[in-house]
């Protein structure tokens, strides 16, 4: 029997903040309270001026993700284990079945590309085509898969994208089946003129993608993703907002009492528009989908979260290499494929951030990223608290511990951090998924294979 109890610590969740130990025993949360009495044997973790976490709940990140020139940088292993380091210890990925593909076959593909994970993982189920039968088939996805929510790209019409037509078709399907759609809003046909006419004037390189993807693009596909929600009368998720146009349309549902949720990343909290002009084709790394806006955004999204108006922070986690990945958009920046690295620094830059600054609590810290996403997405009380009964996947929290954020160190398959430079204050000292320490003082004991597929129960 494995048997190991935190000592000493502050344990956060979203709503309370208490001195107590934390009993962990097979995997598992068995007792919180102060000054608990434990079997002999049992291994003593010091917390000590340290916080204690709930372990981190990323629910949108891409692993292996297939593209025009192979797959992306990190696989489900390396992935996985850059999460542990930063304290993400349950991942939600994607299936993107082929247009024409079953769900089904796509999943289980999936889910044998994903057994190399070292972190608990689930899937949400990307609609890239829309029939009678995918309907049909969602059911069986739903019952027999454990998936429980559905991915919409109103972008990206050619290869995954869906018009409003199979949109409102998703919609409804997913309320009949106690579903959430999650929905990456951005303009696709008005996005892909503004590239093609760039293109046409000689505007080749990284920093046109921003003025192919305004922000009133996203406003725009926010709006009609929220009014179509509101004919199905289904509830919304809406991917990676970056802007005031989208958190107005959001704003705006919400008053008039539609369910309609929002995520986040740390790139659109931190980061601004002026990655685009940096040179030779370094900027590059900075193209990923919604782009990094003005810095007026920022301010809108940091009020939002701490509002409550901004539900979750997730990462998009999906990498490139700049050396032999980002350089196939080299005179076509509209070939540069789309996305970054982020799943390690999720945590310590909302801390360093968000809570360090004042922004933010760190019950709130814990709320975006850990409860709520656990709670939206079927995984609550499993995973995102701590509580008896919860998976033992705690984050022991050193809120002095200090460092840089750079490609030479990252747990990333990647040669590029988009957050290269920025000081981190407060990072996790250990980390347990499923009451192994996979991360002591720096020393990361990733296990290829220990993650386990989390199916999610019928709500
Ligand atoms: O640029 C991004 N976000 N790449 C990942 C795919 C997506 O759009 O979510
Ligand atoms: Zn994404």
């Amino acid at each position: 029997m494995a048997r190991i109890v935190i000592r000493n610590g502050t344990v956060v969740t979203a709503t309370d903040r208490i001195r107590a130990d934390v009993y962990c025993e097979d995997g598992l949360v068995r007792a919180v309270a102060p000054d608990l009495e434990v079997p002999a044997g049992t291994a003593v973790l010091d917390a000590t001026d340290q916080l204690v976490l709930p372990g981190g709940v990323d629910a949108h990140v891409h692993m292996e993700l297939p593209f025009a020139g192979g797959v992306n940088a990190d696989d489900f292993f390396t992935g996985t284990a850059a999460g542990l380091a930063g304290g993400t210890t349950t991942i939600v990925d994607f299936v993107h079945p082929e247009r024409g593909q079953s769900l089904r076959e796509a999943f289980r593909a999936r889910r044998e590309e994903a057994a190399k994970a070292c972190a608990d993982h689930a899937f949400h189920m990307a609609i890239t085509w829309w029939s009678e039968a995918v309907r049909r088939e969602l059911a069986e996805v739903v019952r027999e898969d454990g998936v429980r929510s559905f991915k919409a790209y109103l972008a990206y019409r050619r290869t995954i994208g869906i018009d409003d037509e199979a949109l409102l078709g998703v919609l409804d399907a997913a309320r009949a089946l106690d579903a959430l759609v999650l929905a990456h809003c951005e303009h696709g046909a008005a996005v892909e003129w503004l590239q093609q006419r760039l293109l046409a004037e000689g505007k080749t390189g990284p920093e046109w993608h921003p003025v192919s993807r305004p922000s009133w693009l996203e406003g725009e596909a926010t709006g009609r993703a929220i009014a179509l929600a509101r004919a199905a009368g289904a509830p919304l998720y809406v991917v990676h907002v970056t802007c005031r146009e989208a958190l107005d349309a959001i704003d705006r549902a919400r008053r008039e009492g539609q369910l309609v949720w929002a995520e986040t990343c740390p790139h659109y909290l931190l980061l601004d528009d002026s990655v685009y002009r940096k040179p030779d084709f370094e900027a590059a790394a900075w193209v990923l989908s919604p782009p990094i806006r003005p810095r007026y955004h920022q301010e809108a999204l940091w009020a939002a979260l701490a509002a409550g108006l901004v539900h979750t922070v997730a990462t998009d986690h999906c990498p490139f290499r700049q050396a032999d990945q980002k350089t196939l958009g080299r005179g076509d920046f509209t070939r540069i494929p789309n996305g970054a690295a982020g799943i390690e620094h999720r945590l310590t830059l909302l801390y360093t951030y968000g809570v360090r600054t004042g922004r933010l609590t760190v019950e709130q810290l814990v709320d975006v990223c850990c409860t709520r996403p656990a709670r939206l997405f079927g995984l609550y009380p499993r995973k995102g608290t701590i509580a008896v009964g919860s998976d033992a996947d705690l984050v022991v929290w050193d809120p002095e511990q200090a460092g840089v954020v750079s490609a030479t160190t990252h747990h990333h398959a990647t040669d590029r951090s988009i957050f290269e430079g920025f000081a981190l204050h407060g990072g996790p000292s250990h980390v347990l998924a499923a009451g192994r320490v996979v991360l002591a003082r720096g020393e990361l004991r990733a296990e290829r294979g220990a993650g386990r597929y989390l199916g999610r129960a019928a709500g």
